[in-house]
C-alpha cells in the first residue's frame, strides 16, 4: 500500500491565483517610487484596463474618489490599490501589497511597495523574489536620492531587468528632452549596478499614456508600452540549469510508513533515482518518491513544491538542505555580505540576531562593518555603526554552520533576512558575497576532560549568574556575599565584576553603545569559559541592553544561565551614589550615565528578581536558595 500523500494546507489567494493560470507564464515584478510619483495610479490604471476589478468595486471607487480624491470627477486609481483606510487618510502607501492580475500572454504578480523614506523595509520584501522593477519617476521632479536608493537595493536583491518610468509626461508637454534628460541621467547613476535591461517609457498613468498602449502623444516615443513589454520581455533566469537545492520546510511524518521532506526546489530538478546529500551532514540518499497534491512525478524543478522521499533512513531536519552530491553546498558559519539595515535602532558591530537564510534560523551578528556605500555617490565610506536605510558590506559570524551560498548563485541560500530577537522585527535584509567554509582555519578541540567531569569532581553544577542593574544599586555588594556563602558551603566560583574586567580584559572599551555590547560579549564569553571550567560564576555588570543580555544567555545551555535582577530605584542608587559618580553624572561631568544619560532596559523575566525590600545579606541568601532549589549546589 502506498503511504498517504501529503496533508493538502488550505490554498492562499495566492496560490489559488496561480492554479488556474496554470500554463501561462508568470512574471513577478515590483514597483517603486518616491511619494506621489504615481505608483498606485499606475498599478490601479494597470488593473483596470487589463479589466479585472469587478463592477461594484468601481461602483465603491467612483464614489470614494469623490470623497478623498484628489482627480476631481474622474476615477482616482490609486484609490484602488491604497486599500488601508489609514493610508487613505496620510495619502502614502505603508505596507507591501500585492496583486494579480493576467492578460492571454502572461499572469502577473506585482508587489506595490511604499516609497516613503522611512519604508525602505517593505520595498526590500516586496523586492526579494520579484524579476522586474518598475522605478517610477516623477518627469518634473527627474532622479531623486531615493529613486537611487530603490534602485541600488533592487539590484542588491538581484532583479536585473529595469523598467524607468517616467511619469506624468503630461504635466511637462510630452516634453521628448526632458524624457531623454531623465533616461540619461538614471542610466548613469545605475550603470554600475549590473542591470541586464533598462527600458524607459514616457508615460502618463493617470491619462493611461504608453501603459497598455502606445500613446499618439508621444509620437518621438518608438518603443513599447509598459504592458507590452511586461507581456513579452524574456526574464527567464537560469535557476533550473543549476545544481539541485531543496532547503526542507519541514518533515511530514503523518504515519509510522511515510517520511516526506518537504520543501520548496531552490534550483535545478530532481527525479526519483537521483542521489542527493543533505548539506551539513554530507549524508547521502537516493530520491524514491516525488509526491505532489497532483500524484507522484516523474521529474520536478526549481519553484516547484514537493515533497521527497528518500530510499534510506538518514537524519534530515527542518533546515537542511538537500543538494546534488556531485556539487554539494557549502556550509559556512561566516561569510561577508550586503546588507541594508531596517531598524530606527543603531546596528551595532558584536550585538546578536537571529539570521534566517533558507529554512534556517540562526543566532549570529555582525563581527565588521567593512564599509557603507553612500547611495548618492555609490563611494564606500567608513563606517563604525549602521543608521536605519544605510547599505553596507558587513562580515557576519553565526553560532551554528549553515548551508549558504552566493546570492548570484543562488537567491534561497544567499539571501538573509535580520530579526531583533526580543521584538521579531526584521531589522535587516542581506545577501551573501562570499561564504568561507566552516571551520577551516579554526577547529573545536574535543576535551578530553569535559565540563561534567570537572564539575562532576566538584561535586556541583556549573552555572553563570548574571547580576544586572543600574551602577549603585547593589550587584557586586550581593554577588560578593553570594560568593562568601558558596565558598563557606565548599563550593567552587568565581566572579566576574564589570569594574575590575575594565581593567583588562576591557580597558580598551568606554560606555558608548558600541562598546557596552562589547564589554558584555567577552563577558559573556569570559564567563562561559570559566562555566566550561566546572564553575559557578557570579557575574555583574550593568549590562543596560535587554538584547546584549539575552546573546549572552545564548551561550549557554539551558538552565544554566540565571538572570538576577538587583531592582534598586534609581533615586536610591542616587541616595547611595557609593562612588559619586550620580553627582558627577548629573552635573554632565560623566557622558552616557546609566539612569541618567544612557538608558537601563529592565528584565522582563529574571529568574531572580531582587528588591531593595531585604538586606544585602537576605537578598544573598536567596539567591542561594534558589542554586538549591535548581539542584546547582546540592
Ligand atoms: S556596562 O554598562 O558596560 O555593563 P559595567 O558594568 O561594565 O557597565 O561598568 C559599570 C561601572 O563603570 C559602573 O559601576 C561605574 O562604576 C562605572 N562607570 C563609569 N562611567 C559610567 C557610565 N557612563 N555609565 C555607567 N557606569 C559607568
Amino acid at each position: 500500500m502506498n503511504a498517504m500523500p501529503p496533508l493538502a494546507p488550505v490554498p492562499s489567494p495566492l496560490e489559488t491565483f496561480l492554479a488556474q493560470q496554470e500554463g501561462i507564464g508568470l512574471l513577478r515584478f515590483l514597483t517603486c517610487g518616491s511619494v506621489d510619483d504615481g505608483k498606485s495610479t499606475l498599478i490601479g490604471r494597470l488593473l483596470y484596463d487589463t479589466k479585472l476589478i469587478f463592477d461594484d468595486t468601481l461602483a465603491t471607487l467612483a464614489r470614494d474618489s469623490v470623497k478623498h480624491g484628489t482627480t476631481g470627477d474622474d476615477i482616482d486609481f490609486a484609490l484602488l490599490v491604497d486599500g488601508l483606510e489609514a493610508e487613505r487618510e496620510q495619502g502614502i502607501t505603508i505596507d507591501v501589497a500585492y496583486r494579480f492580475f493576467t492578460t492571454d500572454k502572461r499572469r502577473f504578480i506585482v508587489a506595490d511597495t511604499p516609497g516613503h523614506e522611512q519604508y525602505t523595509r517593505n520595498m526590500a520584501t516586496g523586492a526579494s523574489n520579484a524579476d522586474l522593477a518598475v522605478v517610477l519617476i516623477d518627469a518634473r521632479q527627474g532622479v531623486l536620492t531615493q529613486t537611487k536608493r530603490h534602485s541600488f537595493i533592487v539590484s542588491l536583491l538581484g532583479i536585473r531587468h529595469i523598467v524607468l518610468a517616467v511619469n506624468k509626461i503630461d504635466l511637462v508637454g510630452f516634453s521628448e528632452a526632458r524624457f531623454n534628460q531623465i533616461r540619461e541621467e538614471y542610466a548613469a547613476a545605475v550603470q554600475h549596478l549590473g542591470f541586464k535591461t533598462l527600458t524607459a517609457i514616457p508615460m502618463s498613468a493617470r491619462y493611461g499614456d504608453n501603459v497598455i498602449s502606445v500613446s499618439e502623444r508621444t509620437p518621438w516615443y518608438d518603443g513599447p508600452s509598459l504592458l507590452h513589454l511586461l507581456e513579452t520581455i524574456d526574464v527567464d533566469s537560469d535557476t533550473a540549469a543549476r545544481p539541485f537545492r531543496m532547503p526542507v520546510q519541514w518533515v511530514n511524518r503523518p504515519n509510522l510508513d511515510f517520511r516526506g521532506y518537504a520543501g520548496t526546489i531552490a534550483s535545478g530538478s530532481i527525479r526519483p533515482g537521483d542521489r542527493v546529500t543533505v548539506a551539513a551532514s554530507g549524508r547521502t540518499s537516493t530520491i524514491a518518491r516525488i509526491v505532489t497534491l497532483d500524484g507522484d512525478l516523474d521529474e520536478a524543478g526549481a519553484g516547484r513544491a514537493v515533497t521527497l522521499t528518500l530510499a534510506d533512513q538518514i537524519d534530515i531536519s527542518r533546515g537542511d538542505v538537500l543538494a546534488a552530491p556531485t556539487e554539494p553546498v557549502p556550509v559556512a558559519d561566516k561569510f561577508d555580505a550586503q546588507i541594508v539595515w531596517l531598524s530606527e535602532h543603531t546596528l551595532f558591530p558584536g550585538r546578536s540576531y537571529i539570521v534566517k537564510l533558507g529554512t534556517r534560523s540562526v543566532s549570529g551578528s555582525v563581527t565588521r562593518i567593512r564599509h557603507r556605500i553612500d547611495i548618492n555617490s555609490f563611494e564606500n565610506v567608513a563606517a563604525d555603526t549602521l543608521e536605519m536605510n544605510d547599505v553596507a558590506a558587513v562580515s557576519l559570524s553565526l553560532t551554528a554552520p549553515i548551508a549558504v551560498e552566493r546570492f548570484t548563485e543562488n537567491r534561497d541560500l544567499g539571501g538573509f533576512i535580520l530579526i531583533d530577537r526580543l521584538t521579531n522585527a526584521t531589522v535587516g535584509v542581506g545577501m551573501v558575497e562570499t561564504a568561507a567554509q566552516a571551520s577551516t582555519n579554526i577547529v573545536w578541540h574535543d576535551l578530553a576532560v569535559d565540563r561534567e567531569a570537572r564539575a562532576a569532581m566538584k561535586g556541583q553544577r556549573p552555572a553563570a549568574i548574571w547580576f544586572t542593574g543600574l551602577s549603585g544599586a547593589g550587584k557586586s555588594t550581593v554577588a560578593n556575599l553570594v560568593d562568601r556563602k558558596l565558598h563557606a558551603l565548599g563550593r567552587h566560583t568565581f566572579i566576574l565584576d564589570g569594574d575590575n574586567v575594565r581593567h583588562g580584559l576591557n580597558r580598551d572599551l568606554g560606555f558608548t553603545e558600541a562598546d557596552r555590547v562589547e564589554n558584555i560579549r567577552r563577558a559573556a564569553e569570559a564567563a562561559r569559559l570559566l562555566v566550561d571550567a566546572g564553575l559557578i560564576v557570579l557575574v555583574s555588570f550593568i549590562s543596560p541592553y535587554r538584547s546584549d543580555r539575552e546573546a549572552a544567555r545564548e551561550r549557554f545551555e539551558p538552565g544554566e544561565f540565571l538572570e538576577a535582577f538587583v531592582d534598586t530605584p534609581i533615586d536610591e542608587c542616587r541616595r547611595r551614589d557609593p562612588k559619586g559618580l550620580y553627582a558627577r553624572a548629573d552635573q554632565g561631568l560623566i557622558r552616557n550615565f546609566t539612569g541618567v544619560s544612557a538608558p537601563y532596559e529592565a528584565p522582563e523575566n529574571p529568574e531572580l528578581h531582587l528588591r531593595t525590600d531585604a538586606t544585602a545579606e537576605e537578598l544573598a541568601d536567596r539567591v542561594v536558595e534558589e542554586l538549591r532549589r535548581r539542584a546547582i549546589i546540592a
